[in-house]
């Protein structure tokens, strides 16, 4: 019998862990096949172990690297010099890394330096602008041009590796594992105590916001938006669970301190997040990982971006476009709380991203070429 294939998973903050735990799950259940070798840089620290004890994955190495206001370069040198030894260690066959984060990109590097090879989860998503988002785009890209096996979620993700000559025998269309954790963590006899202080028949609109190009002067424009439409509508609430960062954090509570209908909760675990989206009644959000996950949940969403990676979720109807121009964003909340046409039409849009098999497909084609 051959000896299992050894898959290093690595991975630092909450959204790699959401969409990498799948397939990590997936290993366990064919330890005849795969020995998972699960490696966290711990770039994210709460927001990380929040993931990994609601999915109850174990790490083999956490390598706790975060600090508070962090900088890029201090992410990349620590996860290159902690994940060289760890490889020389465990020798892997093979290393997947997902999505666009600094972790992404130091162990993609870190992965070429020991000539191992590289599977990229969630490969060829593109704004094509070098500074939006900033750093995740170039981080992606140096990603894909590290990659061995890219593991695309949609079709127009896999043309856009194809405009950059990848081998077309090594992109393989899986869907988003996004949808696979979507499928455990939704259920209808669900509880909250955040939902417990929402007024009778009154809607919840679920914020989220915390990407670097919107820190600041952004965020307070868009938060300054919804506080005039929270006048406008006395039936609207707003949950926003701030994340982390102490440059959210400062303008959330100083924008929302102590304003009624807004709930400002700490960051949520992913089943509590899912959960009080499917109950929401639309999102405002820069989230990459929100706009997969909203045409699953049949809700709206107001992106607050120039633009995005995910323009799958545009073409579908759930998603739009406002950036964090004022007149945009309260128009466009004024559409979905006023105009029902409107709001039905972006309410019950198709998911793009796949059968929520993503992960089975992603290790079928490691199975394929490894063994
Ligand atoms: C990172 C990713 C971003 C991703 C986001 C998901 C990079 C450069 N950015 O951004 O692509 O969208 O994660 O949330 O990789 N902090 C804590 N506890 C935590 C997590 C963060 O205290 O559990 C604080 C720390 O002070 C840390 C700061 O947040 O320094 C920023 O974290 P960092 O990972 O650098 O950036 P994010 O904005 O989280
Ligand atoms: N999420 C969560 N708790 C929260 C907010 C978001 O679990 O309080 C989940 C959300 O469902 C999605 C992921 O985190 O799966 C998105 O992560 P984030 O917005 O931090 O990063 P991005 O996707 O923008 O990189």
């Amino acid at each position: 019998m051959k000896a299992p294939i050894r898959v290093m998973t690595v991975f630092g903050t909450r959204p790699e862990a959401i969409k990498m735990a799948p397939i990590i799950l997936r290993m366990n259940q064919n330890l005849d096949k795969f020995k998972p070798i699960t490696v966290l840089t711990g770039q994210h620290r709460e927001m990380l172990d929040q993931v990994m004890d609601i999915f109850k994955i174990k790490a083999d190495y956490n390598m706790n690297i975060m600090k508070s206001q962090q900088t890029l370069s201090s992410i990349t040198t620590s996860v290159i010099s902690k994940l060289d030894k760890i490889i020389d260690e465990t020798k892997p066959d093979v290393i997947l890394v997902h999505g666009d984060t600094t972790t992404t990109f130091a162990a993609s590097i870190t992965a070429f330096y020991h000539k191992v090879p590289l599977g990229h989860v969630e490969a060829g998503l593109r704004t094509w602008d070098k500074y939006s988002p900033y750093p995740e785009e170039i981080n992606r890209q140096l990603t894909d041009v590290l990659s061995d096996m890219y593991f695309a979620p949609t079709k127009l993700s896999k043309s856009n590796l194809l405009k950059e000559n990848h081998d077309i025998k090594n992109i393989y269309v899986t869907g988003n594992t996004a949808i696979d954790a979507l499928n455990q963590t939704v259920s209808d006899n669900y509880k909250h105590s955040v939902l417990k202080n929402i007024g009778d028949n009154h809607k919840i609109i679920l914020l989220t916001m915390h990407r670097r190009e919107n820190q600041g002067e952004p965020m307070h424009r868009t938060f300054k938006a919804i506080k005039e439409e929270l006048n406008k509508h006395n039936d609207i609430e707003i949950v926003y669970p701030v994340h982390l960062s102490p440059a959210v954090q400062k303008v959330a509570h100083e924008e929302f301190d102590d304003v009624s209908r807004v709930h400002l909760i700490e960051p949520l675990d992913v089943l509590d997040f899912h959960n009080i989206a499917a109950r929401s009644y639309f999102i405002m959000t820069d989230s990459g990982g929100v706009q997969e996950e909203a045409p699953s949940l049949g809700k709206p969403v107001l992106v607050l971006r120039e633009d995005t990676e995910r323009p799958e979720g545009v073409t579908a109807g759930t998603l739009k476009l406002v950036g964090t121009n004022p007149d945009k964003i309260k128009n466009n909340m004024d559409l979905l709380l006023d105009d029902k046409d409107f709001y039905n039409k972006m309410a019950t849009a198709n998911n793009p991203y796949g059968d929520g098999k993503a992960s089975e497909y992603i290790l079928r084609a490691i199975l394929n070429r490894f063994s």
